[in-house]
Parts: C-alpha cells; structure tokens; sequence
C-alpha cells in the first residue's frame, strides 16, 4: 500500500480508514491497555462520533475490537464525544463520556463493561440513568460547551470528583462535580479552576505529579510530595497549555505556582500539532502515560482522497523535571523494541555549512538520538529581548539563514538535492546572563506540494549548553516528525508530506548552517520496524 500511500504511518497508531481524533478512555486492565478514540465509521472528515476500541498489551501493537461506545440512547443519540476512563476500588473500570441529546446539549454519561471476565472489555453498558450531569435552566451551564469529563479522583471524604470543560462567555472552566456512588453526581458551587479569556476548555486533565521522583502515581494520590497538573485544550487556538501548582483539598480548588493559561507564556506539552490529549496512570510499570491526536496538515480534499485523517503520538511518559518548573515526557521504552539495523555515528565535529549524511537507515521510518556538544560560544548571536515568541523566531530564522551558533541539528525527510527537508534544529542566543536556546521544527521546505500547512514551530529549550549535553531525539515516520528536545523538555510535533523524500527517496541529515563548530558527541539512529496497528 505504501506505493500509493505514503503518508500512513508505520508504528504511529492511526485505524485502517477514515476519521480519528481524540484518544479517549486510555487505561490498563488486567495488563491491557485499552485505547479508545474518537471515530467517524463512515468517513474522512468528522462526524457521526462513536468510540473506536483497540488493546494492546505494550502499547505499540494493537488490535482492534468493534466500537465500544456508540449512539443508542437519548443522550447520546447525536453523538458520542470525548472522555475518561476511572478504575474504581476492586478493579471496575467506568467511563464517563459527553454524549450529544436530541437538543444537541452536551450531557455527561456513564458507561460499564458488560462482562469484566472478556479481557478485552469489548462491550459496554449504559448506565439507564444517563444523563448523570446536564445543563439545566438554573446551574448556569452552557449547552453547547460542556464537555470531555476527565478521569475521577477519590477525595479524603470518600467522594468522587470529576471535572468538565465548559466556557461562560471567553471565561474557561474545569466545573467540578462529585459523587459517592459515581451515578448521583452534584455540581461543585465553585470551578476547580476558571481563566479569563481563554475560550472554551476541551479535553480537561488532572492529575498529580511526584515532586522527587519520575515514577507516575494514581490519580488519587494526593500527599506532601506531590504537586497537580492542570492541562486544558483551547478550542480557539488548538493549542494545549498546563500549569503546575496545588490542589487545595479545603476547597477544592486548584491554584497555578506560577503563570496562568490565560497568558502567552504557558506551557504548552508540545509546541507543534498535538491535541485533545490525556494522561492515565499505567499501575503495571507505575508511570503516568500521555497520550495525544496529531491531526493532518493536508486539505480536506486530500484526506478524503487518502481516506482517512489523523494519528496519534507515540504515547510518552510524562514527569516532572528536577526543576519542579514544567513536565518531562520521553516516548515510552516500548517504541524501543521497534529498532533495528543501528547506525553509530563516531563523535565528530559538525563543521560550519557542513551536510552529514546519516546513510544506512530507512530515513522515512526511523528513530534518531544525538547529543550536541558546544565548546565555543563566542559566535552565539546576542539575544534581542523583544525576540519573546520562540515561533516568530524560528519563523523568520529557519534552518537556511544562517546564524551565529546554529542552526544546527537534522534534517528529517530530506531528498537527495535537499529540495525537500523538513529540518529540526537549535540555535543558541546569547542572552543577558546565560545562554538561550531555541528548537525549532521548519516544514517551510517539507514538500513541493503547495498545498499543504507548512508552518514552523518553535519553543525555548530549558537547557544551559555550557554544564549539560544538548540533545535531540526524533521520531519519523511517513508523514509525522516527532521531536525531543533536552531529553524530553521540549517537544514538536510535525505533520510533513514530503513528494521526493517518499519511502526509500526519503535522507536523513545532520547539519550545522551556522558559523561556529559544533560537536556531535553521539548520534544513533535506527530503523524502526512496523507495529502491528489494527
Ligand atoms: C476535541 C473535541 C472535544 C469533543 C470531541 C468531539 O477535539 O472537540 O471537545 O468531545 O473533540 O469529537
């Protein structure tokens, strides 16, 4: 198939065909892991929302299951949209989800396992009293904007509670709802959390982080070496942004460290395409696993010519960095096992304008980790302090001006001219009392093909070059370029149809288009076996 499409992915997991957007309901039971998303049985553009199901038992092979949740009550008659999975005590997986009436109100609904002996869990029941959370003329919900409930947690008083995304005018919220028997379900008089002039708040997630440890936690922990993550999905911007701070058990309210959603400067899991996401606890190898929709960049009119629209990112554990400053997320080790026919580059140095082939890979399915090393900085470029958006600068500063120190870095999908490449790279400023690094991810030259969304991102990269290794792990595959940059700080997403750097077209590069040498201290590369995906 790949002769016609090449743009499906390998071990990215994506259905056989048509729509997919968010992943929904990710959770381990009986050592499967369940995966469910949001699916269009009918076609390459969304609509008719069902839930499509698929188990894994290491979270790179699948195998799919018939839908699991799909429209056959009145409130969900009109659709089955996103939510989350909660184990209760005694191993009970639930699933509350937003469900679509026949007023078109988004309500809230529970739904069990038919028969928890099927280790598959492929039927679903709804519970009779949905729905158990619903907008109604006095609580103040908007009918259009209520949304995407979020894995519970039990509280100290054996309650439990769940958020909702919603929006009052250009307010977001996480409204808050509790329950002692998961069905009965009260609304909180006060949000979790609330922002001004966000917009709505889709695919809400909540979920506590150990401040000394990457080792993940249940979502009910809550103790004195644990902060809270809340990570909200705009709907204007499509763009994810989380805080760290301090769930208020009093209270029940979260309150940011620092930052806020509602500003420009929030942390954003990834700075390049990836949405609607959400985290689960995996109790088998006790790490919190993020999971996230990477849509396409084509037109409509192509993704219903290839027939289907949407993958989903390699899942990565997540953690929070030693800085207690923002989250760490590195692909699961599970991709590993995918890697084959390694390629050790010796140390070397990057020289000025030079072009490093990386041969022996297949460079459209492969894995890349390099570590840079940086003995001179004098050539670093001064940082301008009005360069606030790390996106312009990679927009305006993109892999071919050349600069100072950097850019340098890979070139991913790249044709043998380098007519195509669609180049991930550093560049470090120097700024008024330490040095500044900038990842960007160019797709300006992905591809011939006009038609596509070709737009740079760029983030700043927490990584002092002169005491640490400067590194950067990619992910390629087809159509999807996977970058982590200071061992899993920063990371871009991007979405690449490349018409020349197509299968075994496709090269892979190192380059250094700046004025100063860099060391490559290490650079492996792999070429990755197909997973078994549906
Ligand atoms: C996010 C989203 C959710 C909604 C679902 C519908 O991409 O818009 O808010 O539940 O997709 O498919």
């Amino acid at each position: 198939t790949s002769e016609n499409q090449p743009y499906r992915t390998s071990y990215h997991f994506q259905p056989p065909k048509n729509w997919m957007n968010d992943p929904n309901g990710p959770m381990i039971y009986k050592g499967i892991y369940h995966l469910f998303y949001q699916y269009n049985p009918y076609a390459a553009v969304w609509g008719n929302i069902t839930w499509a199901h698929s188990t894994s038992t290491d979270l790179i092979n699948w195998t799919p299951h018939d839908p699991a949740i799909y429209p056959s009550q009145q409130a969900d008659i009109k659709g089955c949209w996103s939510g989350s999975a909660t184990i209760l005590p005694g191993d009970k997986p639930v699933i509350l989800y937003t469900g679509i009436d026949p007023q078109n109100q988004q309500v809230q609904n529970l739904a069990v396992p038919k028969n928890l002996s099927d280790p598959f869990l492929r039927e679903w029941v709804k519970s009779p009293k949905n729905p158990l959370m619903a907008p109604t003329p006095t609580n103040q919900i908007n009918a259009s904007s209520f949304r995407d409930p979020t894995t519970a947690w039990l509280g100290p008083d054996g309650r439990w509670r769940v958020i909702v995304g919603s929006k009052r005018h250009r307010r977001g919220f996480a409204i808050l709802y509790r329950s002692k028997d998961f069905v009965r379900w009260t609304k909180a008089q006060h949000p979790l959390h609330s922002s001004k002039n966000t917009g709505m708040w889709e695919c809400p997630d909540f979920f506590p982080v150990s401040t000394n440890s990457p080792i993940g936690v249940d979502t009910s922990v809550i103790g004195p070496s644990m902060k809270h993550v809340l990570k909200v999905s705009l709907d204007d911007t499509k763009h994810e942004y989380y805080t760290i701070g301090t769930y208020n058990l009093d209270k029940d309210t979260y309150i940011p460290d620092e930052g806020s959603v509602d500003n420009d400067s929030g942390l954003r899991y990834d700075y390049g395409k990836f949405y609607a996401s959400k985290t689960f606890f995996d109790s088998a190898k006790d790490r919190r696993i993020l999971w996230g929709w990477i849509n396409e960049s084509s037109s409509v009119a192509h993704d219903v010519q290839k027939g289907w629209s949407g993958i989903q990112a390699i899942p990565r554990a997540l953690w929070l960095d030693k800085s207690g400053k923002q989250l760490v997320q590195w692909p699961i080790v599970e991709v590993e096992q995918l890697r084959m026919n390694q390629v050790n580059l010796p140390s070397t140095v990057l020289k000025v304008g030079s072009v490093l082939e990386v041969s022996g890979v297949t460079a459209a399915q492969a894995d890349v980790e390099i570590s840079f090393e940086i003995k001179e900085f004098e050539k670093a470029e001064v940082m301008d302090p009005s360069w606030s958006n790390p996106q312009v600068i990679c927009s305006q500063k993109g892999a071919s001006v050349k600069g100072g120190l950097g850019p340098f870095g890979l070139l991913a999908f790249a044709s043998k001219d380098l007519q195509e490449y669609t180049a991930v790279f550093f560049r470090i400023f120097k700024g008024q009392d330490k040095y500044v690094v900038l990842m960007c991810s160019d797709q300006s030259r992905s591809s011939l093909d006009p038609d596509n969304d070709k737009t740079t991102y760029g983030a700043f990269l927490a990584v002092d070059p002169i005491h640490e290794k400067l590194s950067l792990r990619t992910l390629i595959d087809h159509s999807v370029v996977e970058s982590f940059g200071g061992e899993g700080k920063t990371c871009i997403t991007a979405r690449v149809y490349p018409t020349l750097a197509i299968d075994e077209g496709a090269r892979l590069y190192a380059f250094n288009n700046g004025t100063e040498n860099v060391g490559i201290s290490r650079l492996n590369a792999w070429s990755m076996k197909a997973a078994h995906i549906n």
